[in-house]
């Protein structure tokens, strides 16, 4: 599912696929979650006017925690990489929270694994001078963003001391999606991504590994 994503044709068909057959076993894993546990708060979930969730619904919404967690592991494994290729970095990261976090947020900005997002426009808008009319379709280059060099100083050079000095502009670091979380689609999960990546690239700075 997490491949399919941003692919088109065949792959994102049998992206769809799997998420009609994962659905099926989100709903039973529902039906039978223990209490006190993430899927029976998502089972037993109430709308503000007291509504419980029907099944679908309540399935579909689990996956859409459980499913972009899971893929956090695709960032670790690119810090895995980063980590492998620049070892310089190992004692500053294992030893120093700002580090690994300056680390993490390079780690998006050069492998960002969801090249694209896409969306038609909803009302005819005018943005930066780009006209766009009701119904077009607006592709967002997340990877090329990331590495604009108007942006981005030496964009092709991993450098996690970019991210010390400040926070990145909100357009400009954009592996999952632009904007602002209130009033727009960029991903809620993002904080929750950094910490964990941060978090795994400490440990991974300390793990023994051997080349095979
Ligand atoms: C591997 C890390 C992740 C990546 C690469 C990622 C990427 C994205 C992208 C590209 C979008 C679309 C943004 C847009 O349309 O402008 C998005 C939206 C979303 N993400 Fe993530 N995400 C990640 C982790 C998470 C996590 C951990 C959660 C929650 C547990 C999450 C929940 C969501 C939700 C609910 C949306 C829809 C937001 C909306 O449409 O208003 N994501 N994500």
């Amino acid at each position: 599912m997490i491949d399919g994503a941003g692919s088109f044709g065949p792959r994102n068909l049998r992206g769809r696929a799997l998420r009609l057959r994962t659905e099926a076993w989100a709903r039973q894993v529902l039906r039978d979650a223990p209490p006190e546990t993430i899927a029976a708060r998502v089972a037993g979930h109430r709308d503000a006017d007291g509504q419980s969730l029907d099944e679908r619904t309540a399935a579909v919404e689990f996956l859409n925690l459980l499913r972009p967690t899971v893929a956090i592991a695709r960032f670790i494994m690119f810090a895995a990489l980063a980590l492998h290729l620049h070892p310089e970095w190992r004692s500053r990261v294992a030893e120093n929270e700002e580090s690994r976090l300056a680390f993490a947020q390079e780690v998006r900005r050069t492998t960002p694994f969801f090249p694209v997002v896409g969306g038609t426009a909803a009302r005819d808008v005018e943005w930066d001078g780009v006209r766009f009319r009701r119904g077009d379709w607006v592709i967002l280059d997340l990877f090329a963003t990331n590495r604009d060099p108007q942006l981005w100083p030496n964009p092709c050079t991993f450098a996690p001391t970019r991210f010390m000095s400040g926070e990145p502009h909100h357009n400009a670091l954009v592996p999952q999606g632009g904007g602002f979380y209130e009033d727009g689609h960029r991903c809620p999960g993002e904080p929750a991504t950094v910490d964990l990546l941060a978090s795994a690239v400490g440990r991974l700075a300390t793990a023994e590994y051997s080349r095979l």
